[in-house]
């Protein structure tokens, strides 16, 4: 019996093995929560590159803004009042997310990533959005160091469970014009040139450009083979603490000297920042530098492909800079 229809299928056309699946049908309109910040602003511009429309929510979305193909929503996902302007979506990429907490304006981590995940998933259902591609980070799990972590995990469980077409993407450390060392290091560095390094500075990151972890979360959108997967996004190198800011102090033409603070002092002098309200780094955030991030790549290059770009510092301020921070032609 065995015998005779392995060598029925011996003689079947190669065509005949074909899926008779219907292809579904391509993403016409994706939902995109988190729109107005970094990674939300190169999502946009990768969906809209391959024609895609896009229902863009945030809190800061302005008229001005607007482009073709974009409907710019400006509510906070807390509300309901944006969940009509998402009606013809088949598929959300949800961003929205917060490296510190700000209570006195209800930024709280567990708002935020477990309160906002659930009101998507939500909306998801009530608009019969069938797919959800989510952002996480490197380090989410139920027994993270920080809240940040934590909430990031709890967020994952919400998706994992929401009987969606869900894939989920935990990126390392991701660059690009208006990253976070930009905002948060950068204008530290312009100021000192001795440069206080929070610990040893050889702990591990592993930066991704925005551009390609755009890329990723687009491309993912409509693959089938990704859903109901985790994938790490890591950029081409690990590269220790040290090696982040020397490379970031080389691309804006600054000579700094790094010295480093041992764990315990830094931590003193963040929390006296943190009550002064001069942070420019959180002490949650010291310990999660302190961990590290760095991932396995494998299954992401294989769905994806290898990232290419190197992290060389901030580049694209390069032509605005000179040494002591001045801005050319100010
Ligand atoms: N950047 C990184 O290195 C990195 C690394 C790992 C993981 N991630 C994750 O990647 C995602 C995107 O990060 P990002 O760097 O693009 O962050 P970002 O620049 O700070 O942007 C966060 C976005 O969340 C939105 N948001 C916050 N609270 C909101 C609320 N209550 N209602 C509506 N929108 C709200 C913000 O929009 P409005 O303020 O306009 O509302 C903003 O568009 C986040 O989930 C983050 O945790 C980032």
């Amino acid at each position: 019996m065995v015998r005779t229809s392995q060598a029925r299928r011996k003689r079947q056309p190669a065509a005949a093995h074909k899926t008779t699946l219907p292809a579904r049908a391509p993403v016409q309109r994706v939902l995109v929560t988190g729109a107005s910040g970094f990674v939300g602003r190169r999502v946009l511009a990768s969906l809209r590159a391959q024609g895609t429309e896009v229902v863009a929510v945030s809190r800061r979305a302005r008229r001005g803004q607007a482009a073709p193909g974009i409907i710019q929503v400006a509510a906070d996902i807390a509300g309901d009042g944006w969940i009509e302007w998402a009606a013809g979506c088949t598929a959300a990429i949800h961003l929205v997310g917060i490296v510190r907490e700000v209570p006195r304006q209800g930024m709280t981590f567990d708002g935020v990533h477990r309160v906002l995940t659930m009101r998507v998933v939500e909306a998801c259902h009530r608009l019969g959005i069938r797919r959800l591609v989510h952002v996480s980070a490197l380090g989410a799990r139920s027994d993270g160091t920080t809240a940040y972590q934590r909430t990031k995990f709890v967020a994952e469980e919400l998706v994992r469970s929401s009987g969606l077409r869900w894939t989920i993407f935990r990126p390392s450390m991701i660059f690009g014009p208006g990253d976070g060392f930009e905002r948060s290091i950068v204008p530290v560095m312009r100021r000192l040139r001795v440069f206080p390094v929070f610990g040893d500075g050889q702990t591990k990151l592993q930066p991704v450009s925005v551009e390609e972890v755009a890329r990723c979360l687009v491309a993912a959108v409509e693959c089938e083979a990704c859903e109901s997967q985790i994938f790490d996004l890591g950029g081409p190198e690990a590269l220790s603490y040290d090696e982040v800011l020397r490379r970031t102090a080389r691309a804006l033409g600054l000579r700094r000297r790094f010295v480093h603070l041992p764990v315990g002092l830094s931590r003193v002098l963040l929390a006296i920042a943190e009550r002064l309200g001069a942070v420019s780094v959180t002490r949650d955030q010291l310990t999660m530098l302190l961990e590290g991030a760095t991932c396995e790549t494998g299954p992401t290059e294989l769905a994806f492909g290898v990232p290419q770009q190197r992290y060389e510092g901030p580049v694209w301020l390069r032509s605005t800079c000179t040494e002591g921070g001045r801005v050319a032609g100010t």
